[in-house]
């Protein structure tokens, strides 16, 4: 089953997108590993990084986009014969391994989304309404993927910035979330704000079907000149904060052609691969694969050690 990994940061402009993008591409060109591509964002800087503006206006046209999915999801008495399936965008960048689901200006009206839960409550004679919203919650990006995630090796979710519904809830359809952060003092007490709401949520939505999200590690984009040296200073004190395990050693440096690269519609990492910024995401890349390696093994150990717990 494909691992679920989302892409969060509350801050924006930290560097999500560029994270899922590159990332993405690696794993699917480097390592030959079947990747999807979910943008949960209605900014759609991920489908614009990854498919010309021409190429999103037809998919948006014919909707197949993840906004028809969520429809589909919020009035399931929509007729429509469009399934997941047909809403993927194959051989993006010409990888075949790399998939696209294209996300949309417009993902769900709030309105609509609580008068049909208001509707449901009613319905089913539920007294308390945020059981009702939080059922929902967990499921909306779970159900839209399930029908495809047997044929990924990964899914990445990039998440637009704040805690909207979407990055709710594809959280908690998350195996694992990548946290990219610039090394400033206001990132940092960010980082912590997330780790709380996540735990909360985890608190809210762990009745039934198991949520064992982990943070897989930290990314941290860092930069040149004066600022750069007192990234620096903070970086000492992120790391005293931290368990060293939770960040990547390899960091991402600032490089002009990261931000070039979205003008040719393609990650950095295809379109200047010789690029500083390039390199770096391709070393991140196999540290990700050993970080999720490491995590499986101990999985794996763990369930030995409960069955022959078991067994005596
Ligand atoms: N390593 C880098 N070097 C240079 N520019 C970068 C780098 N990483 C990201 N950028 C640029 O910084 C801007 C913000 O990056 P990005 O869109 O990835 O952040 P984000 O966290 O996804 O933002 P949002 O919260 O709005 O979704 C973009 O213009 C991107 O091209
Ligand atoms: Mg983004």
């Amino acid at each position: 089953m494909g691992l679920v990994i989302a892409t969060v940061n509350m801050k924006g402009g930290v560097g999500k997108t560029t994270l899922t993008v590159n990332l993405a591409t690696c794993l699917a060109k480097n390592h030959q590993k079947r990747v999807l591509v979910v943008d949960l964002d209605t900014q759609i800087s991920a489908t614009l990084s990854l498919m010309s503006p021409q190429d999103f206006a037809k998919a948006r046209k014919t909707r197949r986009t993840l906004s028809h999915l969520i429809d589909k999801a919020i009035r399931p008495n929509i007729q429509s014969k469009l399934a997941i399936k047909d809403v993927i965008q194959p051989y993006v960048c010409t990888i075949k391994e790399l998939n696209l689901l294209p996300g949309d200006i417009d993902l769900y009206d709030e309105y609509l989304v609580s008068e049909m839960l208001h509707n449901k409550a009613v319905s089913e004679e539920k007294s308390n309404f945020s059981d009702v919203w939080n059922h929902f919650e967990k499921l909306l990006i779970k159900s839209i993927l399930e029908p495809i995630i047997d044929d990924y090796d990964f899914i990445i979710l990039d998440c637009a910035p704040g805690y909207n519904l979407l990055t709710r809830s594809g959280i908690v359809a998350s195996d694992f979330y990548l946290l990219p952060a610039r090394p400033e003092p206001l990132s940092v007490v960010g980082i912590q704000l997330l780790e709380r709401r996540i735990a909360k949520l985890k608190e809210s939505h762990n009745s039934g079907t198991s949520f064992n999200l982990q943070l897989l590690g930290i990314v941290f984009i860092l930069s040149g000149g004066l600022i750069g040296r007192y990234y620096n200073q903070v970086m000492k004190r992120v790391t005293e904060d931290f368990s060293p395990n939770l960040l990547f050693k390899n960091r991402i440096p600032m490089d002009v052609n990261v931000a070039k690269a979205v003008d040719s519609f393609m990650p950095v990492v295809l379109a200047t691969p010789t690029s500083s910024g390039a390199k770096a995401f391709t070393k991140l890349t196999n540290e990700f694969l050993q970080k999720v390696e490491a995590h499986q093994n101990k999985v794996q150990n763990h369930t030995k050690k409960m069955n022959l717990a078991n067994l005596e």
